[in-house]
């Protein structure tokens, strides 16, 4: 008899590959990046010391970290053809999807684009770490009727992604509150985007192709565009006394509140407990708590309505707010950071593949006989 055929809705549960990048405790609500606890990389690591033990296996040594930053900063510059592109796109068109094409052009102007080996895809690695980031920033300043602004090499990816975006050095505290959630967005085991970068992968198509994909996924409401329907959330409410009223309704009617539930986590995302942290100072140092009292009121309505925990997208929202960045930003800024954990899965996958090709359970109509078209 053959074996009864279980089917995991949204792959819930399945098992489809080991990786050594990232481990997440849903029960317990951990999360490490090649064992290192993500409160610990909070606090003392950079953006780029995270990239370069997600590529790495270790932390670098200070000689390490030095060099890589330089060989960082200086893929920064885009090529003129996808500056063309983006001076070309509609002022009004989603900076997920302008993205999206951007990268792709990208791998037309990459004489390595479809050499899969270690170590030119180490180097295409390098080069989209570096040139997302002028991506997005180019795309916000041209839309604007502003001309992009050259990378600094002298500053740190987080402190010139601000500086392309505005034309102004940010703060030392902006930069450093940037660069946490850029640690904290680096990486996430088997998210949606990650799995379909592997699986265009899989396939032994191009990193270009791949992380393509993986952009595609991650500008869905479900995923990464949280982030920005959780601000529009809180602009809507407008003030904490409305808040409780307001969730009641969203969750009478079955509405989904964005930046709330895990797949993973059944207790809360210890990103959130950071961001949560950091969204708190923010608005305290900057004397307006307003954002951050509405979100306060939304999370206790949900918690007592549904038993759910905030998720990464949460109270990021109203940090990059606070730091003054435009709304839909706010998904293209998660992929400038999951750019590290795309491309490290990717190195991954290249290295140990096989095709990710998994069954369905056909429930349409029986074999028949075709109708010839004159006789329907
Ligand atoms: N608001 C209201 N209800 C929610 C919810 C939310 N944010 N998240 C989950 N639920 C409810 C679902 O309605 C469902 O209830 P039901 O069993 O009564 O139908 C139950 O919790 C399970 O949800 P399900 O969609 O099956 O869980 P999932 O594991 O497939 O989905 C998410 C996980 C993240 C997609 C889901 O929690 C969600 O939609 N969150 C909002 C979007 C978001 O913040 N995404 C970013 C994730 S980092």
């Amino acid at each position: 008899m053959a074996a009864e055929r279980v089917i995991h809705k949204g792959l819930d549960g399945v098992v489809v590959t080991e990786n050594a990048l990232t481990f997440i405790d849903g029960l317990a609500g951990k999360l490490m990046y090649r064992g290192y606890l993500i409160h610990d990389l909070a606090e003392h690591s950079s953006y780029e010391e995270v990239v370069w033990l997600l590529l790495n296996r270790e932390l670098p040594t200070p000689a390490e970290l030095a060099a890589f930053k330089v060989e960082l900063a200086a893929q920064r510059a885009i090529p003129e053809g996808v500056v063309k592109l983006l001076r070309s796109l509609p002022g009004q068109a989603n900076p997920m999807a302008a993205l999206r094409t951007a990268v792709s052009l990208l791998s037309l102007s990459d004489a390595e684009a479809d050499d899969n080996s270690d170590e030119a895809n180490r180097r295409k690695a390098m080069r989209l770490i570096a040139r997302i980031a002028t991506i997005v920033a180019a795309f916000d300043r041209l839309r604007d009727g502003k001309e992009p602004v050259e990378p600094d090499p002298e500053l740190s990816h987080a402190a010139n992604f601000l500086y392309m975006l505005t034309g102004r050095e940010p703060d030392a505290r902006a930069a450093r509150v940037f660069d946490v959630c850029l640690v904290l967005h680096a990486d996430h085991e088997m998210n949606a985007s990650t799995f379909s970068a592997r699986v265009t992968a899989s396939t032994l198509s191009d990193i270009y192709s791949a992380i393509t994909s993986a952009i595609g996924t991650l500008k869905g409401s479900l995923h990464g565009g949280a982030n920005s329907e959780v601000m529009k959330m809180i602009l809507e409410i407008g003030s904490a006394d409305r808040a409780e009223r307001w969730i009641q309704d969203a969750l009478a009617s079955k509405r989904r509140v964005m930046g709330f539930g895990h797949r993973v986590y059944k207790t809360e995302d210890p990103r959130a407990t950071v961001l949560r942290r950091m969204a708190r100072e923010l608005a305290e140092k900057q004397g307006d708590t307003d954002w951050f009292e509405i979100s306060r009121t939304i999370e206790s309505e949900v918690r007592e309505q549904k038993g759910l925990f905030p998720n990464v997208d949460f109270y990021s929202a109203s940090t990059y707010y606070m730091l003054g960045i435009k709304i839909d930003l706010f998904t293209p800024i998660f992929a400038l950071s999951r750019i590290a954990g795309w491309t490290a899965n990717l190195l991954e996958q290249y290295a140990d593949n096989r095709l990710i090709r998994p069954d369905s359970e056909y429930i349409g109509p029986q074999e028949r006989p075709y109708v010839p078209l004159a006789a329907r």
